[in-house]
């Protein structure tokens, strides 16, 4: 199989071309530092050639909902340099997800009580989490001034700077799934008229803003950007993307970046317009709307060309040792909705490698 094959790119030698994929599992203590269960999270599946993480906020007026987790302050470098140890340990490779909420957030669910800001002032219509474990829809958030956008900028790369101090590999600018970057993006939640939005351009200035500023403080080579062209979830609307993301890719393949990592949909084929348009590594996700990622799928994503690496989502929550499984052809463990969010180890760190009793005997 291609996957199990090895992968280096950019000094980054990884084991095999399976990725997982950053998954939001709201495990951080108050402050937003990882806990240590966190580390033996990622530790237990760093048998992926590349682990991305759950996404992180770059400045607490980010932090989409309770319990994700931050990288701010030294503090949070201290706590990530642990899980990115653990892994390294284990001769795996990871990569932290920056992931800002824009409009996405409440001040009942942030540590700094702050109200969210977006690009315009346009409610997401969906739920989370709340500090005292009660869930509330998302409230209207502000429209960003253009000093805000530049200081957000600049919270990204020093988050990004935080990333590489705690001895990540990489850093991945969370530009997908209606967070920050996307909401600048899309047609419903940008309708500024200002330069950061209107035309193509205008919409796409935001996600080259923050690239260019990430890479400048770590490297192109070592930064990376997740985007989900067309993506109707979570209550986004992208009338014709592939005119923008066509002009955004062409963009990106300029800067020599790490790689970009691509959701495919079955209103957009992204990975197949896309991919010739970018000559460096791509991580293609083919499992979004559909079931979870499976093994044939992502072999095939290799064998058309669309990528040269694949991310498995929730495959690898239930499954630490998913590699080992597809290698050997075993039966893959179902995911339990019971404990993927939450505080506890519960759901999170007792799923069992195959041929391992649980903990909780029950699986
Ligand atoms: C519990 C959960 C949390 C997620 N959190 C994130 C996240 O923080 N950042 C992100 O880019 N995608 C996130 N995703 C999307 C996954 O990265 C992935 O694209 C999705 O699960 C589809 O892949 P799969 O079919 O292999 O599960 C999340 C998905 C799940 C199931």
């Amino acid at each position: 199989m291609k996957l199990l094959t090895p992968y280096s790119t950019n000094g980054l030698d990884l084991a095999n071309r399976i990725v997982m994929a950053p998954m939001t599992r709201l495990r951080s203590h108050g402050d937003g530092s990882p806990t240590t269960d966190v580390a033996e999270y990622y530790r237990q599946r760093a048998g992926a050639g590349l682990i991305v993480t759950e996404g992180i906020w770059p400045h607490s007026s980010g932090q989409s909902e309770a319990w994700v987790p931050g990288l701010a302050t030294d503090a949070h470098a201290e706590a990530w340099s642990r899980v990115a140890d653990a892994v390294h340990a284990e001769g795996g490779r990871i990569a932290a997800q920056i992931m800002h909420g824009g409009r996405k957030g409440h001040p009942r669910a942030r540590i700094d009580g702050s109200v969210p800001a977006g690009p315009s002032a346009v409610p997401d219509g969906d739920v989370l989490h709340l500090i005292d474990g009660s869930k509330a829809a998302w409230p209207s958030p502000e429209a960003m001034s253009i000093e805000r956008i530049e200081e957000t900028v600049g919270q990204y790369a020093a988050s990004a700077r935080l990333a590489i101090a705690a001895g990540f590999d990489a850093v991945e600018l969370h530009g997908a799934n209606s967070y920050l970057i996307h909401q600048f993006l899309a047609d419903n939640t940008n309708q500024r008229e200002d330069r950061y939005g209107g035309s193509i351009a205008g919409r796409m200035r935001f996600a080259l803003e923050v690239v260019d500023a990430v890479a400048a403080e770590i490297g192109a080579e070592r930064t990376a950007i997740r985007l989900s062209p067309g993506n109707p979830q979570f209550s986004m609307v992208e009338r014709d993307p592939a005119p923008l993301y066509r002009a955004l890719v062409t963009e990106l393949d300029r800067r020599g970046l790490l790689y970009l990592h691509l959701t495919d949909h079955d209103d957009y084929a992204a990975l197949a317009d896309l991919r010739p348009r970018f000559g460096g590594t791509v991580i293609a996700n083919v499992g979004e709307n559909r079931a979870p990622t499976t093994a044939a799928a992502a072999e095939r994503a290799l064998s058309d060309g669309h990528a040269d690496l694949v991310s498995f989502g929730r495959s690898f929550i239930a499954n630490p040792d998913l590699v080992d499984r597809i290698r050997d052809g075993l039966p893959l463990a179902p995911i339990r909705e019971d404990g993927l969010y939450g505080r506890t180890a519960h759901g999170y760190t007792d799923y069992p490698r195959a041929g391992v009793l649980s903990a909780c005997g029950d699986r």
